[in-house]
Order: C-alpha cells, then structure tokens, then sequence
C-alpha cells in the first residue's frame, strides 16, 4: 500500500518508528513532514497528508501530534477526510470496519511505539464492512456538502 505520513513537531520520533514499520511490511511511505522540531504547527501537516488522501495519490493517511486531536480536526476539515483518533486496536479495527476511516491518528504523548504498531496493524488489516455503515457515511457526507457553500 502506498501511505501519506504527517505529524508535528510532538511526534517526530514515534513517526520515524512508525514510518519504518510500514516500510518494513512492504509499504511505500510518503513523509510529508515535520522533520525538524522548529515552530510548527500540526495543522500544516494535517492538512498536507488530507490532501493525499482526497486526491487518491495514497491509499490512506496516517497523522501523530501531541494527542492525535489536533491534527485529526485539522485533517477533517478537508471534504471527504474521515480522520479517527485511535488510542487502541479495537477502535483502529472499527474506525475501518464501521466509519471507512481514510486518516488514522493517535498520540505520541498517549501511545508508546509498540501501541501504535498495533493500531495501524489493526487498522491495515480491517475491512470496510459496507451496508448500514455505507448509508452512515453517506449521511457524514451529506452534512459536509450541507455547511460547504
Ligand atoms: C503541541 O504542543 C500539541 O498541542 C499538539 O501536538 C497536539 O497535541 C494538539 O492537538
């Protein structure tokens, strides 16, 4: 899979981790930053990976601040970003299976680098389940193009 890789500066080292996991697995990786801990700000990068993702040059996004919140707000408010804050494997396994989640996020400042392996494990190995979930996201969509005039 080809996956987009953003974080601010809270996040550097666990992106690096996380960035040679999926590298590991077979996985091509876009690092879209940050590498170096000046003034930035995560919603740069949240936005930066979002645009990968609607643009379909990746297959999904991965984002780490501080908490994965920042970020993941920034992300969301790109159309048809559907950024889910993970702390666990479980909701990393549901954000997929129920909300199709394009962006998984969490926190360098929550999840050590062995967590995080497992939420984008659990995310990479979950499949959107469709159905009831479908009509679901389309009613996420629908609010958006409602408040995007
Ligand atoms: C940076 O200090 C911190 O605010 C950021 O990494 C993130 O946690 C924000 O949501």
């Amino acid at each position: 899979m080809k996956i987009a890789i953003g974080n601010d500066h809270a996040a550097i080292e666990l992106k690096k981790t996380i960035k040679e996991y999926l590298e590991s697995l077979g996985n091509e990786v876009v690092d879209l930053g940050a590498n170096e801990n000046k003034g930035i700000s995560y919603t740069v990068f949240g936005e930066a990976v979002a645009e990968k993702v609607v643009a379909k040059e990746v297959d999904f996004g991965v984002l780490i601040c501080g908490t994965g919140v920042g970020i993941s707000i920034a992300a969301n408010k790109v159309p048809g970003i559907r950024a889910a804050v993970c702390s666990d494997p479980t909701t990393a396994r549901l954000v997929k299976e129920h909300n199709n989640a394009n962006i998984i996020a969490f926190g360098a400042r929550i999840v050590g680098s062995e967590a995080a392996k497992d939420i984008v494990d659990a995310y990479m190995n979950a499949t959107f389940q469709g159905g009831r979930h479908a009509d679901r996201v389309n009613m996420i969509s629908d609010i958006e193009k409602k408040y995007s005039k």
